[in-house]
């Protein structure tokens, strides 16, 4: 064991020679170094682990082990913890460059002169303490790089998102525009036919299944060509609890339905945001809608909104049944659904969208079985304030 003074000692001196101790013990002490003396090779090197001195001084010859030995065992422990060390060398006993070789920083040649020793002792310090600041601002700017390199990471894959979203975006305009127009001679033709078509009660039955899939075809190609164009909206100054509570209002009965207890918190006076209404309630619909999906046999369902200086922070959290990483992935892409035929891939994509081109973003924390929050970040913009005719809205809801 190592006595506690061991433990907190300043300089270690290293030397069995007890003369030498006696000499410069005082003259460090003097001036104001704590001096503590290990008498063996092993002594020293158990020092050295167990609290690393601020600067070593060792004689050459110590009675246990080579003193070559010595400074390169003591050259690799202090790799975390760099300290000087000075070897106090006997003239013509060692070669002095084989001292420096196996990694001694300075050689003091006995009789140690005092003088000689003070100014040793301080350059080797001083040296010390410039390696401990490169140290850490080699640290620090490890630190700065990968923080640099994973905001580049990230903005390389909002990037790559944002590219696909186009090229989908277009390829589903185009897909829309192609349908649409058919979709339309359908209906026509669909609505002559029905007047030619006897009043016959099953004739009619059957008619209205072929319009009301026509509607749903005519919803989707909409839904389609809204991802494909979603900045046209105009943006006005809007009160987000307002929107959240219209949403709210518009889903509530049927997430009754569905066993789900429902938490609404808004955080009070919260400026309005520039933003378009009905873009915010159709990201908040879609959200909600998702959670209500994942909650079959019922849940729990919390909106809450809350705001610091800049950010109004949207999260939607359910009790449902999560996701994995592997699903995470790909949710904001288009047409990506774990729903088969019920669902269209579409509503996250969209919300992805809409909330990038409101200058948030939106992210999701889920595991299987534990649920799932969705968080959307939107910035604020303080200057505007809402005024009278703060806008209305209206929204469709599906598949309830
Ligand atoms: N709250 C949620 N809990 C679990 N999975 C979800 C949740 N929200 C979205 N997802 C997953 O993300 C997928 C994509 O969602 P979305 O884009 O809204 O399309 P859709 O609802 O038509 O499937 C869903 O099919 C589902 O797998
Ligand atoms: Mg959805």
């Amino acid at each position: 064991m190592l006595s506690d003074d061991l433990l907190f000692s300043n300089i270690l001196i290293g030397s069995s020679d007890e003369a030498l101790g006696r000499a410069l013990r005082p003259v460090l002490q003097n001036a104001g170094y704590t001096v503590q003396v290990a008498r063996t090779g092993s002594a020293l090197l158990e020092a050295v682990t167990v609290s690393p001195p601020r600067l070593l001084l060792v004689d050459t010859g110590l009675p246990d082990m080579d003193v070559l030995t010595v400074i390169r065992h003591v050259k690799t422990q202090r790799k975390q913890n760099f300290f000087p060390i000075i070897a106090l060398a006997e003239p013509g006993v060692l070669d002095p460059a084989t001292l420096i070789n196996a990694g001694a920083d300075e050689l003091l040649n006995k009789p140690v002169s005092n003088t000689a020793l003070l100014v040793r002792v301080r350059s080797m310090l001083r040296l010390k303490a410039v390696t401990e600041e490169l140290q850490d601002l080699n640290a620090t700017l490890e630190e700065k790089v990968i923080e640099r390199t994973e905001a580049l990471d990230k903005a390389h894959a909002a990037l790559r998102h944002t590219e696909k979203l186009g090229a989908l975006g277009r390829l589903a305009a185009s897909v829309a525009h192609e349908i649409n127009n058919p979709l339309t001679g359908i209906s026509t033709y669909l609505y002559l036919l029905k007047q030619q078509l006897p009043s016959d009660a099953r004739v009619q039955a059957n008619i209205e299944v072929i319009e009301r899939q026509v509607a749903a075809i005519a919803h989707l190609t909409k839904k389609l060509q809204r991802f494909s164009k979603p900045a046209q909206e105009q943006r006005r100054p809007v009160a987000i609890s307002r929107v959240a509570e219209d949403v709210l209002a518009l889903v509530r009965k049927n997430l009754e339905q569905h066993k789900i207890e429902v938490t609404y918190t808004c955080a009070p006076d919260i400026p309005p945001l520039l933003a378009s209404a009905d873009q915010l309630g159709e990201v908040l619909l879609n959200l909600l809608l998702n959670a209500r999906d994942a909650m079959p046999a019922g849940g729990q369902l919390c909106l809450q909104i809350t705001e610091d200086a800049q950010t109004v922070y949207i999260t939607v959290r359910d009790t449902g049944e999560g996701m994995s990483p592997e699903v995470q992935e790909h949710i904001f892409e288009p047409f990506y659904t774990t729903k088969g035929e019920q669902g269209t891939g579409l509503g996250l994509a969209i919300s992805y969208r809409i909330i990038q081109e409101h200058g948030g973003d939106i992210s999701v924390a889920s595991a299987p079985g534990a649920g799932t929050t969705f968080t959307i970040r939107l910035p604020l913009n303080a200057a505007h304030t809402v005024g009278e005719g703060a806008e209305t809205h209206v929204y469709q809801l599906e598949n309830p």
